[in-house]
Parts: structure tokens; C-alpha cells; sequence
């Protein structure tokens, strides 16, 4: 298939990090000396003790195994802050941009430095020590990015819950995880809207107590605090010194948990450790972004998802950036509000995410052109697929062609960007994540794990390791082998398909397994599948994804209820609640169509791939249904389906 290319603009080359050359040069000794490559790019950070020994992994399925500088000791937080004093205590470190467009500030690394040092006072007053698990909920506020230093400073393993999450999610995570102290905040403020996190906290706890709460006051909004269980961050600083000394961690201690969505089962715990993930998160950072000295660099994701640990918050600050934290949504006051940003803080690199690309073009290019957008000089995309349409108007209405856009592919358990161009050396094709980064081994595998060779399409694994690669799932060393191992005896299966190209590009087409990604987030179906039938008039769900313009896949329900139950409009409306309160609004189903019976084989197994089928709308081939015990239900699946093109 041929596509346009984008070469490298000359004057990119001659800036960037690495060109061409360089690249190749520095891939091939990746993977040919992962040792030599590892044990000196290492070095990126500060180490307490230095490592001697680099790399030690073991994907063997009988041995699962995967350590990284492990006698080396650092501190994170020591390396996001105490570290860049010296030589830039007084540059920004975080710009803070609210909500509300007149709300901003920007925090100094020295200032970041005192309220770090506050925050882990607290924490430590709170009773959490060195290996404790804290979770935090909180909007996009600094705190959030204070909370997280602190927990590292002291060695806390913070757990992040999106504050999208409702009470129910919030609980099963706590509890999975058995955190002993949660940090949240009075209100989020979204989109202008209020979003009740201390009282979604207070649902949560009922059903998984903690020892302290830690209020972060927001909106200010009324609220009801517990005595002896609940404190207020504000008195609590006031109390504790703005000193607490970095604890020493071992490069594999673990530095935090991050849920995240399987085919199968209840969110598995995605366990980072300490020296591989900030070795790892920091050089990406540096190279993909091309990140300079006094650059702004600007992504717009939550931190409650991996790509906000790991890129607004640990990458960026470990390199001594300056990372712009947006407490708001693109379309709040209006849909030009992430160019009147970029505009107002003059940002040079911007990361977002396809779903908010395909969006804002919907918008229209007015909102774009009233900013003034001369500060940009590098795009970024991340959490689906881009499709080359919103490519192209990102490269040509944003970008003003001036711009590379680096087409990141990633996932929570790789802690860092895997697949990417690197803008001074990568020629762009537009929807191609492109090449690997260094040090990773991609490889397309068929059905059977045969290798396929050349220009080909498959499944994606991964043939060897790389620092910043998950650990475990916490507490469930076994899932973690079976979920990434057991596929592909020896590989980690990443759970996508992908085309390589006669050019050696991959171009990721999408999850292969029952995950399905609405609006770049992450959405186990038997998760949903099980909020329905938890409702009183479901007996059965089947939960698939389908194409959705902007989201990139909606969720598409079939729900067959109880004998007796009306299939209403208003019924309906109940279940999307239902699944809200029990998951949280984005796992709301998109459409539901009541069906009297699923498309099963004759030992009661739902076929999905009909299922799928016909929620995309493309019926004609439906494959061999001769094995299912009642063909019948199809016709009537597909009299009823509920996305007609
Ligand atoms: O299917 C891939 C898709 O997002 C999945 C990982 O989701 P999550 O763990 O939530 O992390 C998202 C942010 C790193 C992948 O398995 N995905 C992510 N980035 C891309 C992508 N698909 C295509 N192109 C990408 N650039």
C-alpha cells in the first residue's frame, strides 16, 4: 500500500537529538549490546549507589522475570526536583493552567521543591511509610503532581484512580490494592462543571476503609469531613516542616500502580518499579519530543493515565523541563480553548490524543486560526489510532506544516513510548506510529506465533525487554505471565494487531483481543458486560466495540433481560445510568439493543465476531455461523441493530 511520506525538513534534522544516521547507529547498538547501550544511557539519572549490573530479564514462560539496574539505588523525586536546583531553581518547572481561563500560575522548581517537601511531611504525618500504597483521586491540579513526588520521596507506592472513576471503581482499586491512605480533593472542576470527589471518596471508603483521607481544598464546596479519619491538606502543611529528606529505593522497589483494563477479569494492577521506568520515561521524553532547554512542552492528558505519569509529570521533570498541567477539556469555554492555551504560554511542544484531534476538527478551522500558533514546533498523538484524515489536519491547520507530528505508540504496562518517529531522524507517514525506539524489538507473529517476515500483517509482540517495561500485576505474578506470556510462549504480546510495510513502518490497527479503546481510554468488555447483568432486569450481555466518529470505538451493548421485562426506551437510559454509577461515565454504553437471544455455539460459547460484525454495520459476511446452536438469532440481531450507516 503506498501512502504519502513526509520527509525530515532539513533544518529539523540539524536541531533534533538524533538524525538518521545517528539513529540507526544508536538502534542497532541497542539491541545488539543492550548492556553497553543501557549501562551508559543509565547514567541519564542520579543514582545514590550506582548500578553494576544492567539488564536481567528473563521472558522465558516458565520464568517470567524482569529487572533492570537492580543493585543500583536513586530517588525519583531527587531526580525530578532537588537535582535541577543548582541550575534552574528559578525556572518554571510546572505551568498550571485551570479550568477557567483567567486561573493560572506557574510553580518554580524551587517552589516545586518546598511543596514536595510539605506534601511528604503530610503523608508521613499521616502514618504512610516507605513501601505503603496511597491512592490518589484528584482533578488536575499541582497537588496531584505534589501528591505523586511526595509519595516517591518517601517510597510510598502511589495508585492513581482517574476521577472519572466512580465510587464503585474507586473501592475495587483501594481495596485490590490495599492502600491505607487516600488523597483527594474537596471538588474537580471540569468543563465548568463540578465533579464530587470527596463525596464519591466517601461511598468508596464504606465499602473499602482506609486510615486517612487528605482533603485537597479546590472549589471549596461544601463537603463533610470525617473526625480522626479525614484532614484538611492545608492544616495539616501548616503543621510539618518543608524538609524531608529523599529516601534511598533500589532501583526495582516499586514506584507506583496503575489499573488498567484486560479482556478478562476485574482491572489488573500494573506494577512500575523505580531505576528502569525513570531511566526509561525520561529518555523517551528527551528524543521523541526533542525536547531542548527552555522548551514548553505541553501534554494534555490526566494524570490518571499512564500517559500522565510518564509525560507530564515523571519524563519532564526527571529532563529538568518545564510540563504544562491543564485542569480543564478542550471544548471549555469553547473549542478553541487548547490554542488559546498553546498561544498564552507560548507552548513549543503539544501531545494530545486522536479522539480530541478528530473533535476539534469537527469544530471547524476558525477556532484554530484566531490564536496565534507561531510557537509550536513539534505535535504529538497518542492512545489510538490516527486516522490520516485528522492527521492531515493537525499537520496542516495546527501545525501550519511546520510541525512533525510523532505518532507515539504505547500502553500503561510499557511505562514509556515504544513505537515512534523521532522527528529528526523518522520520514512521516501519516497514521504510521513508524519505527521502534531504542532498544525496542517489535515483531509480527500469525495466529500460531510463526514469525512473519517483511512486509506483513499480524499480531504485535515484543521479542526482548526494555527498562521501563511493567513489572507484575500487583499481588498476581501469575496473571501478569498469563495475560503478556502465555500467548506467544517467550514474547510479550501486546494485545494489538499491526502491518509492517515494505519500509519496515508499523501501522497499528487496533486492539485483537475483548479491549476496546473509546476515546483513547482503555474499556475491558466483560468489565461493562458485568456492570448490566448486575442490574436487576438484565440476564445477559455481550459488550462489543463498534466505529465511532470521534470517539474512534463506541460501546455497543446487547442485553437479553429477564423473562417478563419490557425493552423500553426508558430501560434503556436506566442501564446507561447503571453502568455510570457502577464503572463511571465513560464506560456509558453508546447503544444498547435489546436482544431476545445471543449468537452462541452449541457448548454456550457467544460469538463475538458476529457480534461485532453487526454492530459495525457490515453484515454480508458473517462467516461460517454453522456451528451456532440457534441460527435464528441472527436474522433478528440483524433486523434490530442499532448503527445504520
Ligand atoms: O491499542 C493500543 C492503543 O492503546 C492501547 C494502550 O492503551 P493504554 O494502556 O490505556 O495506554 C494508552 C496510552 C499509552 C494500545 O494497546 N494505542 C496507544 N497508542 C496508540 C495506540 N494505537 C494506535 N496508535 C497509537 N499511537
Amino acid at each position: 500500500m503506498s501512502a504519502s511520506v513526509f520527509p525530515v525538513p532539513a533544518e529539523v534534522a540539524a536541531r533534533a537529538h538524533v538524525d538518521n544516521v545517528k539513529y540507526l547507529e544508536m538502534y542497532q547498538q541497542s539491541v545488539s549490546d543492550p548492556d553497553g547501550f543501557w549501562g551508559e544511557h543509565g547514567k541519564r539519572v542520579d543514582w545514590i549507589k550506582p548500578f553494576t549490573k544492567v539488564k536481567n530479564t528473563s521472558y522465558d514462560y516458565h520464568n517470567v522475570s524482569i529487572k533492570w539496574f537492580e543493585d543500583g539505588t536513586l530517588n525519583v523525586s531527587a531526580n525530578c526536583i532537588d537535582r535541577h536546583l543548582a541550575t534552574r531553581g528559578d525556572q518554571p518547572a510546572i505551568i498550571w493552567e485551570g479550568d477557567d481561563p483567567s486561573e493560572s500560575k506557574v510553580i518554580t522548581y524551587k517552589e516545586l521543591h518546598h511543596e514536595v517537601n510539605k506534601f511528604a511531611n503530610v503523608l508521613h504525618a499521616q502514618g504512610v511509610k516507605k513501601g505503603d500504597r496511597v491512592t490518589l483521586y484528584l482533578p488536575m491540579i499541582p497537588e496531584a503532581a505534589y501528591a505523586m513526588l511526595a509519595c516517591t520521596r518517601i517510597g510510598a507506592v502511589h495508585s492513581i484512580v482517574f476521577g472519572g472513576f466512580s465510587p464503585d471503581s474507586l473501592a475495587q482499586r483501594i481495596e485490590s490494592c490495599k492502600s491505607t491512605c487516600i488523597v483527594t480533593a474537596d471538588e474537580g472542576l471540569r468543563g465548568g462543571r463540578k465533579v464530587p470527589l470527596k463525596a464519591n471518596v466517601d461511598k468508596a471508603v464504606e465499602k473499602a476503609p482506609v486510615d486517612s483521607v487528605i482533603v485537597v481544598k479546590r472549589t471549596g464546596g461544601d463537603i463533610s469531613m470525617q473526625d480522626g479519619r479525614d484532614v484538611w491538606y492545608h492544616d495539616e502543611a501548616d503543621r510539618v516542616s518543608d524538609h524531608c529528606d529523599p529516601v534511598e529505593m533500589n532501583a526495582e522497589d516499586p514506584l507506583f500502580i496503575l489499573y488498567t483494563s484486560g479482556s478478562t477479569g476485574q482491572p489488573k494492577g500494573v506494577v512500575h518499579t523505580t531505576g528502569g521506568y525513570l531511566v526509561y520515561a525520561s529518555m523517551t521524553h528527551q528524543y521523541v519530543f526533542d525536547y531542548q532547554d527552555g522548551d514548553i512542552y505541553w501534554c494534555t492528558a490526566d494524570v490518571g493515565w499512564v500517559t500522565g505519569h510518564s509525560y507530564i509529570v515523571y519524563g519532564p521533570l526527571a529532563n529538568g523541563a518545564t510540563t504544562l498541567m491543564f485542569e480543564g477539556v478542550p471544548t471549555y469555554p469553547d473549542a478553541g480553548r487548547f490554542w488559546q492555551v498553546c498561544e498564552k504560554h507560548k507552548v513549543n511542544i503539544f501531545y494530545t490524543a486522536p479522539t480530541a484531534i478528530r473533535a476539534l476538527m469537527g469544530a471547524g478551522d476558525d477556532f484554530v486560526n484566531k490564536s496565534d500558533l507561531s510557537s509550536l514546533r513539534l505535535l504529538g498523538s497518542v492512545g489510538e489510532p490516527i486516522n490520516p484524515e485528522a492527521w492531515n489536519w493537525y499537520y496542516n491547520v495546527v501545525g501550519k506544516q511546520n510541525c512533525p507530528i510523532v505518532d507515539t505508540w504505547w500502553q500503561t504496562e510499557t511505562g514509556g513510548i515504544l513505537i515512534t518517529p523521532l522527528p529528526g531522524a523518522t520520514d512521516l507517514k501519516p497514521g504510521s506510529a513508524t519505527r521502534p525506539f531504542f532498544g525496542v524489538q517489535p515483531a509480527v507473529v500469525d495466529a500460531e506465533g510463526k514469525f512473519l517476515e517483511g512486509a506483513t500483517e499480524g499480531n504485535l509482540v515484543i521479542t526482548d525487554s526494555w527498562p521501563g517495561q511493567m513489572r507484575t500485576v500487583y499481588g498476581d505474578h501469575d496473571r501478569f505471565v498469563q495475560t503478556y506470556f502465555a500467548t506467544y510462549k517467550g514474547l510479550y504480546f501486546t494485545g494489538d494487531g499491526c502491518r509492517r510495510d515494505e519500509d519496515g513502518y508499523y501501522w497499528i490497527t487496533g486492539r485483537v483481543d475483548d479491549v476496546i479503546n473509546v476515546s483513547g481510554h482503555r474499556m475491558g468488555t466483560a468489565e461493562v458486560e458485568s456492570a448490566l447483568v448486575a442490574h436487576e432486569k438484565v440476564s445477559e450481555a455481550a459488550v462489543v466495540g463498534y466505529p465511532h466518529d470521534i470517539k474512534g470505538q463506541g460501546i455497543y451493548a446487547y442485553v437479553t433481560l429477564m423473562e417478563g421485562e419490557e425493552p423500553t426506551d426508558e430501560l434503556k437510559k436506566e442501564l446507561v445510568k447503571h453502568v455510570r454509577a457502577e464503572i463511571g461515565p465513560i464506560a456509558s454504553p453508546d447503544l444498547i439493543q435489546f436482544s431476545p437471544g445471543l449468537p452462541k455455539t452449541r457448548s454456550g460459547k457467544i460469538m463475538r465476531r458476529i457480534l461485532r460484525k453487526i454492530a459495525e454495520d457490515s453484515f454480508d459476511n458473517l462467516g461460517d455461523t454453522s456451528t451456532l446452536a440457534d441460527p435464528a438469532v441472527v436474522d433478528d440481531l440483524i433486523d434490530n441493530r442499532q448503527n445504520r450507516a
